[in-house]
């Protein structure tokens, strides 16, 4: 087919499309370019925006190493991670989830720890926080021998392995469920941090006027056979940029309550005020997979 105008343009590209062989392929290119022609249809781009997407879209590839990854950063900034996970957990999108972001953090191999010991593996400055976490199925039974992940940013919103300051694996831990689906453990509250804003992502926040930061929260991965893996994080309900979240990752379902006490803590050196957190999750029937580590 010869191109004869803009409309028929579109016509040729997706009967194109419907060409693909593999069936999921072609119903993914023909819808991605039916709305590709859409947008540029409805934005009216001028050839020279476009050449200015062309040369994001190259930034976001160049600015991607083994330690940041630009691509992922911007969909966040966009609201696509956040919908992505909640078109595909929750019943697909139709009940509450407490399926999360992964987050760049994740590591494998926490080191093992106890219910109720502290994962704080170096002097770290900080409220003291204890937390109490319940996993159940979808009938509210227990979730009993589960693996769980947890990490966090230390008071100043810094992750372990982005900061001298801290000893390798500080702030992180691997739990197993106990017969009642708990994991509790001690550390010191999290603090909100800026995702980096070196790139087209910061050029593109600054340009909106929103500010970089994500609210504090905690992260959680747990894995059991017969189990949707459930990652997630629980954010802070009292933090400034709880509405505001630069990732779009804050759900209803995920405000924790992170209260501050000044009573009896449960620990004999804590003196002053600390912090409780409990917090229940659910999890989905389905396949457990870890995913791939985001950064090496
Ligand atoms: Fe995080």
């Amino acid at each position: 087919m010869i191109v004869e105008d803009q409309k028929q343009l579109t016509d040729f590209a997706l009967d194109v499309m419907r060409r693909t062989p593999d069936p999921r392929l072609r119903e993914i290119m023909t819808s991605l370019v039916a709305h590709l022609h859409a947008f540029v249809r409805e934005a009216r781009l001028s050839e020279r925006e476009f050449q200015e997407a062309c040369a994001i879209v190259a930034e976001l590839g160049h600015r991607t190493t083994d330690t940041h990854n630009e691509v992922v950063l911007m969909a966040g900034s966009l609201g696509v991670s956040s919908l992505v996970c909640l078109l595909n957990n929750g019943d697909n999108g139709n009940t509450e989830t407490n399926q999360n972001l992964l987050g760049p953090f994740w590591r494998l191999n926490s080191p093992p720890t106890r219910n109720g010991d502290s994962i704080i593996r170096c002097p770290t400055p900080g409220t003291p926080m204890f937390v109490n976490t319940r996993f159940t199925d979808m009938a509210g039974m227990p979730v009993v021998g589960a693996e769980v992940d947890v990490w966090q940013s230390n008071d100043e919103g810094f992750y372990e392995n982005q900061d001298e300051k801290q000893v390798d694996m500080n702030l992180r831990g691997k739990f197993l469920t106990d017969a009642n689906g708990l994991i509790a453990f001690r550390s010191i509250k999290p603090l909100g941090y800026p995702i980096p804003t070196e790139g087209p992502v910061g050029r593109l926040l600054k340009a909106q006027l929103r500010h970089p930061f994500r609210p504090a929260h905690l992260h959680f991965l747990a894995a059991k056979p017969g189990y949707k893996t459930l990652i997630s994080q629980v954010y802070d309900s009292e933090d400034p940029r709880i509405q505001t979240d630069a990732q779009f990752g804050v759900t209803k379902a995920l405000v924790g309550e992170y209260k501050r006490r000044a009573d009896k803590a449960p620990a004999a050196d804590v003196s002053g005020e600390w912090v409780s957190l409990d917090y229940a999750f659910k999890m989905e029937p389905g396949e457990s997979r870890l995913p791939r580590p985001p950064i090496k």
